[in-house]
């Protein structure tokens, strides 16, 4: 429908022009800094009636954005410009949620003052520990727990909650270093409540991964001190989750903020959208499919032919932008070895069949046609597994990962000039014109009621009524 061409109109750069009924509409080609293309139709309504259809959103450009670029074709990924093999090698999870939410490199400076306010919010307010001592049942999942909690932050901390876009933005430094401090202590302490353990404080000595550690899995007689290697495939795994541009998670967050809503609200919204299997609920649903084959005995065969089939998904493959290999699935299947070396679990039986798996797939032609390749999910959960996370805080160690992303794309929404309300529009495929029958006279057969009530209802012609009898 839609022909794009070169149209060298007073330097403006290129037309897409589309035909419809016979007239045709010109409209402008807008260029990313990285070469990509998107038509804006955002006039298309008001000059043809019409809108697009584009369920899945695969096609549809929901913002500018200046946080994350991605190539899928190619598997490049780059937070604020920089690829993130080169932050992986060099950086860590602090200072890239610093280059994610504020765009550029923090100077030393910089990065002392943001990794002290982080430190300085560490603890919870002491009334939130309540919450922990009852309120939630020991089966409570995690990401409820999470995404409650993140919410109810706005409840202690009403300055940042007012209601009023200035007012919130006023105070947007705080609040950012707020979320992504406690985030990490409210999942650490749901660990110990669920697990029936005294709930341990941050100390201010650590590092934000190391504290998460601390907090996890020391106890009162004894402190835990972790394998320099497995702080830092856990910086690795939080910075790698970062930011991803427009998934399921951010577009939420970003649609909530398009209201109005403040930074606690959205973000809570955005966990909500991930605990699903299908976006960051994959690197659990991983872990199941791995013990599942494990169990079986099965070489992974079985496995791969009920995907095939389109029984089942091969979890942690395939990926919405990537139809290459994702490149933050190859840092971290480099990454699992070391850890496992660490762990003195030379041969995880989880990793060997992962890695057996993606051989498998990897060679067979379904994969290959459809471009299925292992995504950030794949390799993530056998690491996390080693370091002795539990399988159902999984998601939430993706979460928060991805809090500079999702503030970083609150910010983007509340500071943009004259920034909409997102809201979609959609093509009506329900009935019409249905006649409202009064409730006793909703049995079927009883017709001579029926008719009466819909002679009496308004807006209904005879025709409709006629067409309903036939
Ligand atoms: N296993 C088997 N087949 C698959 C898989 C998979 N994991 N993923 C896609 N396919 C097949 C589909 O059946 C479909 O085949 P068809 O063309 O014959 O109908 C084709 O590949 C395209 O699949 P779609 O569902 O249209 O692709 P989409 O882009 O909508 O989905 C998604 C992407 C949801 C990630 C999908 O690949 C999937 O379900 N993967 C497994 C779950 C997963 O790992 N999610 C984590 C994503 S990454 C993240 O959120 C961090």
């Amino acid at each position: 429908m839609a022909d794009t061409k070169d149209i060298p109109s007073s330097g403006e750069g290129e037309i897409a022009t589309f035909q419809l009924g016979g007239k045709s509409y010109d409209f402008p080609v807008v260029i990313g800094t990285e070469g990509e293309k998107g038509i804006d139709i955002s006039s298309l309504r008001s000059r043809t009636g019409y809108i697009t259809l584009d369920e899945g959103f695969a096609n549809t450009g929901s913002c500018q954005s200046k946080i994350t670029y991605i190539d899928g074709e190619k598997g490049r990924l780059c937070y604020r410009g920089i690829p993130i093999e080169v932050m992986a090698e060099n950086s860590t999870f602090i200072e890239t949620a610093y280059l994610i939410i504020y765009g550029d490199l923090p100077t030393r400076r910089q990065m002392s003052d943001f990794s002290q306010k982080v430190l300085r919010n560490a603890n919870l307010h002491e009334a939130m520990l309540h919450f922990f001592e009852g309120a939630f049942p020991f089966t409570a999942h995690p990401m409820s727990i999470l995404s409650s909690l993140l919410n109810s932050l706005g409840c202690y901390y009403p300055n940042m909650v007012t209601n009023d876009r200035e007012k919130d933005l006023e105070s947007f430094d705080d609040a950012a270093a707020l979320l992504l401090s406690k985030v990490r202590t409210i999942a650490a302490m749901t660990y110990r409540m669920k697990n029936g353990l005294p709930l341990i404080y941050p100390k201010k000595d650590l590092g934000y991964s190391q504290n998460f550690l601390h907090m996890m899995f020391s106890e009162p007689y004894h402190e835990y001190y972790p394998h320099d290697d497995v702080t830092k495939a856990l910086d690795l795994i939080l910075l790698l989750h970062s930011d991803h541009e427009q998934n399921c998670s951010t577009s939420t967050v970003r649609m909530v903020a398009s209201s109005g809503a403040n930074l606690f609200a959205s973000v809570s919204a955005g966990v909500c959208a991930l605990w699903g299997p299908l976006h960051g609920g994959a690197n659990m649903a991983v872990i199941k499919m791995l013990e599942e084959i494990y169990r079986d005995g099965d070489d992974g065969t079985r496995f791969i032919e009920a995907a095939k089939g389109g029984k089942t998904r091969l979890m942690g493959f395939g990926h919405r932008i990537y139809k290459s290999y994702d490149p933050r699935a190859k840092i971290l299947s480099e990454a699992a070895d070391k850890v496992f070396h660490v762990m003195r679990k030379k041969k995880d039986p989880l990793l060997e069949i992962a890695k057996r798996l993606e051989e498998k797939a990897r060679s067979d032609p379904y994969f290959i046609e459809r471009n299925l390749y292992p995504n950030v999910d794949f390799y993530s959960g056998t690491i996390l597994k080693s370091i002795g996370l539990p399988t159902d805080m999984f998601t939430v160690l993706f979460a928060i990962g991805r809090m500079p992303g999702w503030i970083a794309h609150w910010r983007e929404v509340a500071t943009k000039p004259k920034s909409k309300i997102i809201r979609p529009r959609q093509i009506y495929q329900g009935e019409v014109n249905k006649p409202y029958i009064k409730v006793r006279n909703r049995d079927a057969g009883d017709l001579q009621d029926y008719e009466s009530d819909v002679s009496k209802s308004e807006g209904y012609g005879a025709a409709e009524n006629a067409s309903f009898k036939a």
